[in-house]
């Protein structure tokens, strides 16, 4: 170590950990760059990653965040530290399921944490807040292509996989009037219909089918006939793969319903059609081939929204939340989501966040508008 390294690293206040947790999205390196460049340089932090997500914190594997880890990767798709879906109270650990909490709160005493950042989407929300309520100082920021976080704006990533999904139904124009067809795409989202909706409207879909507002697919039919005596022999649907048909939102509401009180059977029935509706579109597509003489095809665009570099607005977005969360840390705040309100970033209690989705309200203005230009949401 030279002396000015020496002396920075004796500068150095606190040490603050990074992890990147849920599916991974556009704009997650940015954020790690924000709040890393931030904190080393403005406030002379102690930056360390732990590598895929909870379980890299729990079996404590970390990198040094220094200059040089968080250079070069504000246009990369992905995360340098790696992710995963797992949630710190419910691990596979030789084949069971346990709860590693205690070991998480131990690697985050080893290394002197004075904050543990946790990037992610909803699940993260969730498992971040288990960490606060268990003694951990921690500050979360919303990123998933979903924007189903609920108490932010906007979460990052999602802007970059509307560009995406929007250039795909605009794509799929040509083939779609060239040869008279009517194609479904198949648009990520979980279970909110953001995305769908979003590149439904920009790419000038025909119908769009979103988990929030339930359809019938018999107007759907009828919508695509209609076009046909207007001379228009071709039809895009952007359909969310949480779509769901009137008849189908009554019986999984009543299981869930039943689900929450305990009931095991309506549980496993939930499953199993949360499993057959995985080929959700396949199915519609069927349906309105049947329903309307046309030849119809399907596009699932699947992992292709997530990947690659993150749009602009993305970066904008990673990079002010990312500094903003480098204040509170440097101010003490903890406990918090940083949340995009307007142009500027806010810190949201965790207990206001977690377990809340952000769902399409049925009359938002995206919804409004698209109705008005006559696109059939199948209700
Ligand atoms: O949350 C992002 C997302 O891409 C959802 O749109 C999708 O339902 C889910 O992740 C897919 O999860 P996995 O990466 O586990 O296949």
């Amino acid at each position: 170590m030279t002396g000015s390294s020496a002396k920075k690293e004796k500068l150095m206040e606190k040490c603050i950990g990074i992890l990147t947790s849920g599916g991974d999205s556009p704009g997650l390196n940015a954020a790690i760059r924000a709040v890393g460049k931030s904190a080393q340089h403005r406030y002379h932090m102690n930056v360390i990653g732990f590598l895929d997500g909870f379980r890299g914190l729990m079996e404590n594997r970390s990198i040094r965040l220094d200059q040089e880890m968080l250079s070069g990767i504000l246009t990369s798709g992905g995360t340098i530290l790696g992710t995963s879906r797992e949630k710190p109270h419910k691990m596979l650990v030789g084949g069971k399921c346990v709860d590693m909490t205690e070991a998480i709160i131990e690697t985050c005493e080893k290394h002197g944490l004075e904050m543990l950042v946790c990037i992610g989407g909803g699940g993260t929300q969730k498992n971040a807040l288990r960490l606060m309520e268990k003694g951990l100082k921690v500050i979360t920021m919303p990123k998933t292509i979903d924007n189903d976080v609920a108490m932010t704006d906007v979460t990052f990533g999602f802007d970059t996989a509307l560009n995406v999904a929007t250039e795909a139904i605009d794509r799929l124009h040509s083939t779609a009037y060239s040869h008279h067809r009517i194609i479904l795409v198949e648009v990520m989202g979980h279970k909110t219909g953001w995305l769908t909706l979003g590149s439904g409207v920009a790419g000038g879909a025909d119908v769009i089918l979103i988990p929030e507002i339930p359809y019938q697919i018999e107007k759907i039919a009828a919508a695509i006939k209609t076009r046909r005596s207007q001379g228009k022999h071709f039809s895009i649907v952007a359909v969310a793969e949480g779509a769901i048909s009137k008849d189908e939102a009554k019986i999984v509401r009543e299981l869930e319903r039943k689900s929450k009180g305990g009931d095991d059977k309506a549980y496993k029935k939930l499953s199993e059609i949360t499993e057959r509706r995985a080929d959700n579109t396949l199915r519609i597509s069927k349906q309105l081939e049947t329903l309307t003489g046309l030849e119809s095809r399907v596009t699932i665009l699947g992992y292709l929204q997530r990947g690659g570099a993150p749009s602009p607005a993305d970066r904008i977005l990673a990079t002010r939340l990312g500094t903003a969360c480098a204040d509170f840390i440097k101010q003490g705040v903890h406990g918090v989501m940083v949340a995009a309100r307007g142009e500027s970033a806010i810190p949201v209690p965790l207990p206001e966040v977690a377990g809340k989705r952000k769902s399409v309200p049925p009359d938002h203005p995206w919804v409004k508008s698209a109705r008005h230009l006559g696109v059939c949401f199948g209700d």
